[in-house]
Formats: structure tokens, C-alpha cells, sequence
């Protein structure tokens, strides 16, 4: 059987409303629908590639509440391992309060961590053997960056690809960039990453030669609904969009492009099929609401890539 992708990353429970806009301080506003649902870039990356036909492991830290139940529900209803996953006595699970504008299917975020702020270095040793023996680590910044940073270096002791997705942004210590075979920031978190603006074409390919030039072999910085810029040594240039239809809610679109990439890496396709295969994914996701409930299952990714991915 093919080796497991291993997760380490956050779980959020979702909080979603729609809304015409956002609301002014001191203002209530009305708006036009509530949901909540399993969400966190950790998990929607782990429930992505899932539904691809990976084999995955997801390390993370829930709280004893009903939120956690959800997460727990999920993973088992995907048929995924929470033997990974460890439950904080204190803290509840983390949460993501998200307004969408509802003409758009942009949106807003607030996290508040809560038990991901738990998670150890000890948690992420203790999976040594499971990360050993994966074909690729995957994890995000949304678990304290210490924790991430151990997970990354203890893949890379054991020769196993990295791929770290740097959302939500900020700036990283620079050393932490010799640890990373595959780093998929956004514009915005580019421009964090390198201190400069990521807008114009020109730029966006200033930063990706920065981001390589700090020891990234492979850096895809996503472009929303203009798709990825890939480079790397084998590949440069802008892979497009797959448009799989009409735009409902882009939350976790770059969990579901990630969760895709990751799984055609880990199936040993070349970068730009695997950024393709990413782009299909993400574009499914997009049509439909909810962050972890809006990924596409194998089928449907094959389906639209076959025809063209217009
Ligand atoms: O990337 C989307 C995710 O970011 C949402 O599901 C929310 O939980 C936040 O973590
Ligand atoms: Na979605």
C-alpha cells in the first residue's frame, strides 16, 4: 500500500455567517444564514487529500467538547486515524468565526486556537515513526510555530519531502526555510513572508526567486481565482484556475488546493501535474459551501480534469 501523508495541523470548528457586508463597531447587522461545520487548515488539508484516496495521518489536538465531537465524527466518518489526535483537559476546541459576503463568497476570519495552542513538541516525537515513514509532511501556522518547526525537522532527519503551507501569514525565521521542500503562501502571505509587496506579476516572480534563494527548491504562490505561480527548477510559470463553476464560498480553497497537491506528490506526478490536480480540487471547493464539507472526492476531481478543466 502507497505511504500515508502526514498532517500536522490545526481543527476549527467553523462559525459561518452570510452577510450583504460586514457589520460597523457597535452595529447589528441581519444576516442571511448560519453554519457550523468542521473546519481549521490542518484538518481541511488532512479531509482533502482523504477524499483524493491518500492514506492519512493527521496530528492535532482537539478540546472535550462538542466541537471536538464534531471534529472526532468527521474523521471517523472519512474513515481516518485519530490515533494521532490528543485531547486538551482544559482548553476548548479552537474556533474559526467567519463572515462571508454572501454576493461574493469572500471572506473573513477570526481564529481563537484554544486547544491547538496545547499541542507539545512531545505530541509531535511521539509520532517519529509515523512521520518517518511517510511519503510527505504537510502542516500550516496555525499550531504554535515551535511545534511545527520540531515536525519539520524531525520529517526532514528521516528524508521525508516537507511541504509547508505559511497561512495564516506572518513572518518565519529564516532558517526555517532549509527545512521546506514545498512552501504554497498566498499573495499576502508572500509579501509577509519576503517584506515586500506581492502584486504585480513582476513581483510575485521577485518572490518566489527570494523564497528559492533562501533554500525552497519548490515554491507555488496561489493566485485565488488566477491559479498558482509555480517555480522551481523544472517548472515556471502560472498554472490557471480550473473554473468547476459558480463561486458559493472560497473558505478553505487553499486547504483544498494544498490537500490535492499533496496527494499527487505523494502518487509521484511531476509539480505542475500536481499543481493541476491542486487547481481541480480548489476549484470544486469554491462551488460549494463550508470549508471541510466542500471538498470534492476523487471521482468528481478525475471527472472534471478529463474534461479539460476548461
Ligand atoms: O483555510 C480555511 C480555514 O481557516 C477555515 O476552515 C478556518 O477554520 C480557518 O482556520
Ligand atoms: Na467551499
Amino acid at each position: 500500500s502507497p505511504k500515508p501523508i502526514t498532517v500536522l495541523g490545526s481543527f476549527m470548528a467553523d462559525l459561518v455567517v452570510r452577510a450583504d457586508r460586514m457589520p460597523a463597531w457597535g452595529e447589528t447587522l441581519r444576516g442571511n444564514a448560519f453554519a457550523v461545520g468542521p473546519g481549521g487548515k490542518g484538518s481541511n488539508q488532512a479531509i482533502a487529500a482523504a477524499r483524493q484516496g491518500a492514506p492519512v495521518n493527521l496530528i492535532s489536538r482537539l478540546g472535550r467538547d462538542a466541537f471536538g465531537d464534531m471534529a472526532r465524527n468527521i474523521y471517523q466518518k472519512e474513515g481516518m486515524s485519530t490515533a494521532l489526535i490528543s485531547e486538551d483537559p482544559d482548553r476548548p476546541t479552537g474556533t474559526a468565526s467567519i463572515v462571508v459576503d454572501d454576493a461574493r463568497g469572500e471572506n473573513a476570519i477570526i481564529i481563537v486556537a484554544g486547544a491547538c495552542d496545547g499541542i507539545s513538541e512531545a505530541d509531535v516525537e511521539s509520532a517519529t515513526d509515523v512521520i518517518a515513514g511517510s511519503a510527505l509532511f504537510i502542516s500550516q501556522l496555525e499550531l504554535p510555530l515551535a511545534v511545527c518547526q520540531r515536525g519539520m525537522a524531525l520529517a526532514k532527519e528521516h528524508g521525508v519531502p516537507v511541504l509547508l503551507n505559511p497561512a495564516p501569514g506572518g513572518e518565519l525565521p529564516r532558517e526555517i526555510f532549509q527545512s521546506i521542500d514545498y512552501l504554497t503562501p498566498n499573495e499576502s502571505e508572500a509579501s509577509a513572508l519576503v517584506g515586500k509587496p506581492v502584486d504585480t506579476m513582476q513581483e510575485i516572480e521577485a518572490a518566489a526567486a527570494t523564497l528559492r534563494s533562501w533554500g525552497v527548491p519548490n515554491v507555488l504562490i496561489t493566485l485565488g481565482e488566477k491559479g498558482v505561480y509555480v517555480s522551481s527548477d523544472d517548472f515556471e510559470g502560472v498554472i490557471p484556475a480550473v473554473n468547476a463553476g459558480a463561486v458559493v464560498e472560497t473558505t478553505g480553497a487553499g486547504d483544498a488546493f494544498n490537500g490535492g497537491l499533496a496527494t499527487a506528490l505523494a502518487e509521484g506526478r511531476s509539480l505542475a501535474e500536481a499543481a493541476r490536480f491542486g487547481n481541480a480540487v480548489a476549484g470544486i471547493s469554491v462551488t460549494r459551501a463550508g470549508a471541510a464539507l466542500s471538498m470534492p472526492d476523487r471521482t468528481e476531481v478525475d471527472q472534471l480534469m478529463a474534461m479539460g478543466g476548461n
